[in-house]
């Protein structure tokens, strides 16, 4: 049984057929009569929604487990929380604020471990980014990706990995400090946001702020500022197409005019966080 913790635990092969299971719409019921738990320590709208119901297509039951309710951590070890839903679920999904808890998770018992989202990694974000990048340019290799920002994220590293996978050229733009620690071969970083988007076909960013670190959300808002994702930054890739994983905040990483203008994404991207989230199920239960 397969955890997916990170996209680089993926090879190339299996994350193109984890993408080609998404564009399935019809994968049986590879969890009848079965549970998953779905455990949140932070706040979701789109993966909580869509892993619920990507459960439901595949004929399981999801139990949505809220932060009080297990204490992870707290009050009781992520060991002990995992071998207890193991004793019910099929699959144990979590959304952590420290992504050890996962890998201790992982450890503790022999029933597949989904990320829904740490402080360093977001897989399910990024099955849905690259599905969307394939039906919006045909492909996914050699797509031009201009990821503009917070560098140094869950979903710039999760992006990052699959595009290394995959090879698309992405280029992160950056200030000095947000840039992507552990960035793969083949991703190029710059703090130069103007020279990234030159030619993009995708232009992608991500909240300054995520969740877990407001307390340096004065200085994050300041060092970032310059990298919003505006109309004259698009200037330099007219045919561009916008994507952001959501939640946004406009008028800080991204201006209201290009998220809710004609060259924004992000609604299908967001439902295919329901078709990648079927497809990568059904792979942990060996599809
Ligand atoms: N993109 C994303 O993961 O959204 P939620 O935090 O609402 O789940
Ligand atoms: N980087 C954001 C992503 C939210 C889906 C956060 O972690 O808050």
């Amino acid at each position: 049984m397969s955890d997916l913790l990170a996209i680089a635990d993926l090879g190339r092969d299996t994350l193109s057929h984890l993408l080609d299971l998404a564009e399935r719409s019809a994968l049986g019921r590879p969890l009848a009569g079965e549970g998953v738990a779905l455990v949140f320590q932070k706040p979701s709208a789109r993966t909580r929604n869509s892993m619920e119901m990507a459960v439901v297509q595949l004929g399981g039951h999801p139990v949505y487990i809220q932060k009080e309710e297990v204490g992870l951590g707290t009050r009781e070890s992520a060991e002990d929380v995992a071998r207890t839903l193991a004793c019910y679920h099929r699959i144990i999904a979590a959304r952590v604020m420290d992504h050890r808890d996962l890998v201790a998770m992982s450890a503790a018992v022999e029933t597949p471990i989904l990320n829904m989202l740490s402080d360093s990694d977001h897989p399910l974000q990024a099955l849905a980014d690259l599905l969307t990048v394939k039906q919006l340019l045909g492909r996914i290799e050699g797509a031009r990706i201009a990821y503009i920002g917070d560098g140094d994220n869950n979903v710039a590293r999760s992006l990052a990995q699959g595009c290394a996978l995959l090879g698309a050229e992405l280029v992160i733009a950056s200030p000095e400090g947000y840039g992507l620690s552990d960035a793969p071969d083949g991703v190029r970083q710059t703090h130069d946001a103007a020279e990234a988007v030159r030619g993009a076909e995708i232009v992608y960013t991500d909240v300054w702020v995520s969740m877990g670190q407001d307390g340096e959300a004065e200085a994050r808002r300041r060092t970032l500022a310059p990298y919003q994702v505006n109309t004259a930054l698009l200037a330099a890739c007219p045919d561009a197409h916008f994507l952001h994983c959501l939640p946004a905040r406009r008028g800080e990483e991204v201006a209201a005019d290009v998220i809710d203008g004609p060259r924004s994404a992000v609604w299908r991207q967001a439902a295919n966080r329901m078709h990648t989230a079927r497809g990568a199920l059904a792979w942990m239960r060996g599809a």
